[in-house]
């Protein structure tokens, strides 16, 4: 893997994607906000509604090391039923690096719905230690109606 920008050299998923501090980047009213994605060549996102024949090994590695410097991931709900998503934080040494940061061992997984039509077998930190879903400001006045929602899904 070589960096191409602001210095010509190797580097790898691990280092990209440590100390980013994004929070500290945040202006306090407003989150901060990262997008990661893979496209082909000529603009695809999907081959046959999934991502997997788009990426190579190493763009999933610098994806789920991206996922241990934020507080939550957040995902379509189309995205969530084509690609059956499990546990957001896949290894013991992905949740360290996420302890390591400050951040809890899970990030939130947050949904983009409106109609909450998810798998039932969704493997997320609610459904693994029965936490309730914490939700930002702006969502909470629907909490009590996604809680709910969220005990369906599971
Ligand atoms: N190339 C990449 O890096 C990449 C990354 C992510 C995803 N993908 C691919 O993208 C495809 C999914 O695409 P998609 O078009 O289904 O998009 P999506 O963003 O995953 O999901 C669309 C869903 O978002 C919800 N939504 C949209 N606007 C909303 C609004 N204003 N308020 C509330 N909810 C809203 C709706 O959920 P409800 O229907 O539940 O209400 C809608 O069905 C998958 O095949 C996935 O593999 C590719």
């Amino acid at each position: 893997m070589q960096l191409l920008y602001p210095e010509c050299r190797p580097t790898s998923p691990a280092e990209l994607a440590s100390d980013l501090r994004f929070a500290d980047k945040a202006r306090p009213d407003r989150p901060y906000l990262i997008v990661n994605m893979v496209s082909s060549l000529d603009g695809k996102a999907t081959i046959e509604w999934r991502t997997k024949g788009l990426s190579t090994d190493l763009d999933r590695e610098l994806f789920h090391r991206l996922r241990t410097q934020v507080d939550g991931v957040m995902v379509g709900a189309g995205t969530v039923r084509a690609e059956r998503y499990g546990r957001m934080t896949k290894s013991e040494e992905l949740r360290a690096a996420r302890v390591e940061a400050g951040l809890a061992p899970d990030p939130h997984a947050i949904v983009v719905s409106a109609r909450l039509d998810l798998p039932a077998d969704l493997a997320w930190p609610g459904a693994i230690d029965g936490a309730a879903p914490v939700l930002p400001p702006w969502q909470q006045g629907v909490a009590g109606y996604l809680a709910e929602k969220t005990v369906v899904a599971r």
